[in-house]
């Protein structure tokens, strides 16, 4: 694995994507100390602070179809989900698709963008934002009580350098294993760690339409079902969710 740390990147995720339509190989991770324009899902802005945000993209070249593509996403979380619980004894949940949870708190997300996907080595960039040194005032008022940080949780400095190229690694094994014995295995470890399982949940689906219902986990192609409370169940393909209770 190459760490290629800049200092100030709009986005480590353009930068890596820039980077591997040029031919970077797999394995690669493009860190930002300061990232000024990160890219959240659904097209949100996504805000780091230097020195206390992790913000890195690893570039991977998987040996898989390009239609398991989107599902690198749900690998990546659990990869990250249990390299945290491993090495700083936590229990953290993910939230369908990308984000990782501790007590119910934000701790991290993971945009994934994917291209070459007609040429002969197509990639995808697996972004990742942690929360490592943040103190509660450091959030946005509009987030701070419901985003948490590792030094937060840990009560202690944790320096990003410290865990930037462990928690890549573990990403890139759980990849490897996934390109030799599919998906149910990570999958299984996914619905585990399900923070949304069986609460009430209000969906917006990419075509705006409202839908609430019981959020029931994922497919066994990484979709989250929610049964709608016509009892139907439907799949979220992308779109966004919402608690409606605790
Ligand atoms: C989300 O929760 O919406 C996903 C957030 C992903 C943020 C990371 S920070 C590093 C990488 N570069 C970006 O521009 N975005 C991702």
């Amino acid at each position: 694995m190459e760490i290629i740390t800049f200092n100030n990147l709009v986005s480590t995720n353009i930068t890596a994507m820039e980077l591997a339509a040029a031919g970077a190989s797999h394995g690669t991770v493009i860190h930002a100390i300061e990232q000024t324009g990160g890219k959240g899902r659904l097209g949100r802005e996504w805000i780091s602070i230097p020195g206390k945000s992790l913000s890195a993209s690893l570039i991977v070249c998987p040996k898989l179809p390009v239609s398991d593509f989107s599902k690198i996403t749900l690998v990546a979380g659990v990869a990250i989900s249990e390299f945290l619980d491993r090495e700083y004894s936590l229990s953290t949940k993910l939230k369908w698709p990308n984000d990782i949870y501790f007590s119910g708190k934000k701790l991290g997300g993971i945009l994934s963008e994917a291209g070459g996907l007609n040429g002969v080595s197509p990639y995808v960039v697996v972004g990742v934002g942690l929360n490592i040194g943040q103190k509660k005032q450091d959030f946005d008022k509009k987030i701070n009580d419901k985003a948490t940080s590792l030094s937060l949780l840990l009560k202690r400095n944790i320096e990003i350098t410290e865990l930037l190229e462990k928690l890549f690694t573990a990403v890139i094994n759980d990849l490897s294993q996934i390109e030799k014995i599919g998906f149910s295995t990570c999958f299984k470890k996914w619905r585990n760690r399900d923070m949304l399982f069986g609460k009430k949940v209000k969906m917006v689906s990419s075509d705006r339409k409202k839908v609430f219902g019981e959020a029931i986990g994922i497919n066994d192609d990484g979709i989250l079902l929610v049964r709608d409370d016509e009892g139907v169940e439907r799949e979220v393909i992308s779109g966004d969710l919402a608690l409606l209770e605790e």
